[in-house]
């Protein structure tokens, strides 16, 4: 293990309570600075949503700092680890560049493109001092109602594993202890991708204010957190494929699935955490609980620490109750059910990471690295990215691209103008949220800032165009959009095309000659019916914030060259996809 004399010089100075200390992670909003110092914490995050109460740069870096100078004036001083899920750039940020969830980045097949969003999006986080990403999210994803599908790079292991490993080889850059570089996270170890429809338990009470329904404000999870119900061989082939790639790639951090394999809590699995990924595997950084994962191990709480720290878990994200996880983990150790030994291996693996990751050197952040943050040039990586991910799925009589000097331009649907919907969920909020959440350009700004004549472009969200009377335009263009969500808020079981989007397709239909439409979704969705009524469809994804990436190719000054990343199914009966099925369109497809 790199830096053992250091650790070990370290490891014979800390009391038990500083051990413990670095193996907790709590969240920001049930944390104090002085709270840092009593309990010597380890490691703190911002969970989905958690920016500081001004979210803006300076709020962000003072936020950070004040931890981190609390956990420098512990009598050790060991420097601690701040985590933020920025899984499409800094994304609870307010004014970082969004770029395409996972989905859409599958569908550029670009590893090159990939490693440079890492890149950037190591740049605008460590300007914050963030130096710990919960991203990428490695899932092999076989179930669209999944939630979480969007996270995912492809249904396909290969091309999970070569762009996740990318991602991480881009966040951590040449070296880890760059003060631009930041820790990746493989996630979720193991099978998250291959969870059972109907087998999930999680009852999740509903965030206040979120458009999500349920009994007692109680939202049931139907897949994201069930149980991933295949033979080890299948495991291993589909879902064990991209964290060989991923620790290859020097990932230092692997998260456990909240998810279980064949009814084990991957929590509590031995087996997979101790003895595949870091026997096995030979990884040799820190295994990370999920949210509160722990607490679901055993209705015992003290049941659930023992079994979940001894099968490796070597950090607990709590994220709340710290002085429960922290008394709970220090009595086990005591009574002898957790062995010292296995206590310093854990501590051992996190104070290599930070070691590797130069916190020791340089801990708090560089003001001069702020104005990276939100640049022109990450904003036209980003612009690069969503041209690169769109889907051509029709094009009858090459209708794209459009030409700049169509006199009249008709667009509707609420999505065409929406910063909210074109990022989708984990932006600025863990379920995401509609409107101009945060700066970037809409599609429908970016049509009309390609257009010669921008007054030819008449938006109507409703596409009524009532003023237009019996007037046929050249081109209509429709903007469809799945309302945000994360995780298993996203679980549906139905994913044909809802009403109010189908009615916007047939109200526009006879306005125009040609009827474009652009599909913002997180996993494709069934629209085998509207099909015959649309001349050309674009998959779009969960674009982000650069909208005129959609309009360089809708207008051909770029090419479509995305191809899809997942089967696109002809109806529901074909989900998940088995083999001898014949989708709409399969994997791979593009044009
Ligand atoms: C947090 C998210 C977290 C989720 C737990 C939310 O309240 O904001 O970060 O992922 O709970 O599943
Ligand atoms: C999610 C993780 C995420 C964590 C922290 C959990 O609910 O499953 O992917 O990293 O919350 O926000």
């Amino acid at each position: 293990m790199a830096y053992i004399g250091k650790i070990n010089e370290l490891l014979a100075r800390m009391t038990l309570e500083e051990k413990i200390g670095q193996m907790t992670q709590v969240e920001k909003n049930s944390l104090t600075p002085e709270i840092v110092k009593r309990f010597f914490i380890g490691s703190v995050l911002s969970g989905g949503g958690g920016y500081p109460i001004e979210n803006t740069l300076q709020g962000w870096v003072k936020m950070v700092s004040d931890f981190q100078e609390a956990a420098l004036q512990t009598r050790l001083g060991i420097p601690l680890l701040y985590g933020v899920d920025a899984v499409h750039g800094h994304n609870n940020l307010s004014g970082a560049v969004i770029f395409p969830h996972n989905i859409g980045l599958g569908a550029t097949r670009d590893e090159e493109l990939v490693y440079r969003i890492g890149r950037a999006t190591a740049e605008e986080m460590a300007a914050t001092g963030v130096h710990w990403n919960f991203a990428p999210t490695i899932a092999v994803p076989q179930d669209l109602r999944w939630g979480r599908t969007y996270e995912g790079y492809a249904q396909n292991p290969q091309w999970a594993a070569k762009l996740g490993a990318t991602y991480i080889r881009g966040l951590q850059g040449d070296r880890l202890d760059d003060p631009l570089s930041v820790l990746g996270t493989a996630k979720h170890y193991l099978g998250d991708g291959g969870t059972t429809w109907g087998t999930s338990r999680m009852l999740f009470p509903i965030p206040p204010g979120a458009p999500f329904e349920g009994e007692n404000n109680v939202f049931a999870f139907t897949i994201d957190q069930g149980d991933t119900r295949v033979d080890e061989a299948t495991l291993r082939a589909t879902h064990l494929t991209p964290y060989i790639a991923a620790i290859q790639a020097g990932a230092q951090v692997v998260m456990a699935s909240f998810s279980s394999w064949n009814g084990h809590k991957l929590h509590a699995h031995h087996y997979l955490l101790s003895e595949v990924l870091k026997g096995e595997l030979g990884f040799e950084g820190f295994i990370v609980s999920d949210w509160a994962g722990i607490d679901q191990v055993s209705p015992d709480y003290h049941q659930a620490v023992v079994t979940s720290i001894n099968a490796g878990v070597d950090m607990a994200m709590v994220p709340h109750d710290y002085e429960r996880f922290i008394s709970t983990l220090k009595q086990a150790v005591e009574q002898g059910e957790i062995s010292p030994a296995h206590i310093d291996d854990a501590v051992g693996r996190i104070l290599s990471v930070k070691f590797k990751a130069g916190l020791f050197e340089r801990p708090l952040p560089d003001p001069e690295y702020l104005s990276l943050v939100g640049t022109a040039q990450h904003r036209q990586l980003a612009r690069e990215a969503v041209a690169k991910s769109l889907v051509l799925l029709k094009n009858d009589e090459q209708t794209l691209p459009l030409s700049k000097n169509t006199p009249t331009i008709l667009v509707a649907g609420r999505a065409a103008d929406d910063i909210g919907l074109q990022c989708g969920g984990w932006t600025i909020e863990w379920l995401g949220k509609p409107g101009p959440i945060t700066p970037g350009t809409t599609i429908l700004s970016g049509i009309r800032a390609v257009l010669p004549h921008p007054d030819g472009v008449i938006y109507d969200q409703n596409g009524l165009f009532k003023q237009l009377g019996d007037q046929e335009a050249e081109i209509g263009i429709a903007v469809l959009a799945e309302m945000p969500y994360a995780e298993g808020f996203g679980d549906r079981a139905d994913l044909t095309l809802p009403p109010e989007d189908v009615l916007l397709i047939q109200r526009l239909r006879p306005r125009c000659r040609r009827l474009v439409v652009i599909l913002l979704s997180g996993r494709p969705l069934i629209l085998t019916d509207q099909l015959p009524l649309v001349d050309a469809l674009v998959a779009a994804w969960l674009p982000g914030t650069e909208g005129q990436g959609v309009t360089d190719v809708l207008f051909g000054d770029l090419p479509f060259t995305g191809k899809l990343s997942y089967n696109w199914p002809r109806n529901m009966q074909q989900i998940p996809l088995q083999g001898g099925m014949d989708p709409l369109f399969p994997f791979g497809y593009g044009g």
